[in-house]
């Protein structure tokens, strides 16, 4: 009996996504003869049986485009925006996986949808993941596809903010993407050769980053290039989060923001708003000009590096495997030069965070760069 296969990507697009569908597809195709199904924008797409037929033709000439040929969503299978309401749409999604004959559903993306999956798995549902994101943040797989990519054009942006900080005797912010995680800021950083590295992890001191930059002024480097994490935070800000009950969510996004026009509160910062404060900081706190550069979606659009390429590719092999294999509810884990299926129980929830005794942590300590602690 051919089997049937649903596909979708959901959560924030990234490099490597079109790679992926196409190597599940020509794996579950070309080598185990089943039919695939593409279903538009994430779980919305499944929720409203948007399909995409998928063949041969659909998956040529993909490996290298960037975002996603089935589109995305960041919708949740539970909270779905229906006729103005928020609505739990799990039953309309599991009927229409039946209602498609499908066999098993693989879910490309990164930590929410680990969580999403395993909803569904609950439902009875036959499930496979894929770890995707450009923040690597996603838990039990050694690293996701679109950071490769994403590292490389964070590390360029510092390589070429390098030129023009030196020209102008100027401190250059440059905020870089990784949600709550420290991954790509870190990597970025050590790679471009940042003098100041700043993490949510590792909260900072406004003046001892001052104090490093002006060190390297007496030194006869009056520039510097600071690279900040989105979600890094200062040490007061870290110290009233964890009087308030812990950190569960250090910084917002914009569009989650709530004003209360009557509150007398300071309003929360958000993302950029807080890059912006830290340059004005540093300029006041050392004389030097500063200026902002946020690197924002640059960071996920265009084509994959070779890395991912291949990364995308080997993952969405090892899925068809699975699949003919019979092993479900399970996410594809990148593990050395191999893959393992790992339990989506043991990652939906988890993250990865940077450990601060991390390895790239103490390298970036040992050329000199400054942590903000
Ligand atoms: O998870 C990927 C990511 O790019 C994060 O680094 C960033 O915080 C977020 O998505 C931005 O989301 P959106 O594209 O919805 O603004």
């Amino acid at each position: 009996m051919t089997k049937h296969i649903g596909i979708l990507t959901s959560g924030g697009d990234s490099p490597g996504l079109n790679a992926a569908i196409r190597g599940v597809g020509k794996a579950c195709m070309g080598h185990y003869h089943m039919q695939m199904l593409g279903f538009r924008d994430g779980f919305r797409g499944l929720m409203e049986n948007r399909t995409i037929a998928l063949d041969g033709n659909q998956l040529s000439g993909i490996l290298t485009l960037g975002g996603t040929i089935l589109g995305t969503s960041r919708e949740k299978p539970h909270k779905m925006l229906v006729g103005g309401k928020l609505r739990d749409m799990t039953d309309a999604i599991v009927a229409n996986y039946h209602d498609n004959h499908l066999d098993c559903l693989v879910c490309l993306g990164g930590g929410g949808t680990q969580k999403n999956a395993l909803r569904l798995k609950e439902q009875g549902l036959n499930i496979i993941t894929l770890p995707k994101t450009i923040d690597n943040d996603v838990a039990m797989t050694d690293i996701t596809f679109g950071f490769d990519t994403a590292l490389g054009i964070a590390t360029e942006a510092i390589d070429r903010l390098h030129s023009t900080a030196h020209s102008h005797h100027r401190i250059i912010v440059v905020e870089i993407m990784g949600h709550r995680a420290g991954w790509l800021t870190l990597g970025a950083g050590i790679a471009g050769g940042a003098d100041v590295i700043l993490i949510p992890e590792i909260p900072y001191d406004v003046e001892n980053i001052a104090e490093a930059i002006r060190k390297r002024s007496r030194g006869g480097k009056p520039f510097s290039i600071v690279a900040v994490a989105e979600g890094a935070i200062s040490r007061q800000e870290h110290a009233a989060l964890m009087s308030e009950g812990g950190i569960k969510k250090p910084v917002k996004k914009k569009e989650t923001v709530k004003v209360d026009a009557e509150s007398t509160k300071e309003p929360e910062l958000v993302y950029a708003e807080r890059t912006l404060k830290l340059a004005h900081q540093l300029e006041k706190l050392t004389g030097l000009e500063a200026r902002v550069t946020i690197l924002g979606h640059l960071q996920r659009g265009g084509t994959p590096s070779a890395a991912d390429r291949i990364l995308s590719t080997r993952l969405g092999t090892a899925c068809a495997d699975l699949i003919d294999s019979g092993q479900f509810g399970v996410m594809v884990a990148a593990r050395g030069q191999g893959t393992e299926p790992v339990l989506l129980e043991e990652v939906a929830g988890r993250g990865n965070l940077v450990p601060p005794d991390h390895p790239w942590v103490e390298t970036a300590r040992h050329v000199g760069t400054n942590l903000g602690d």
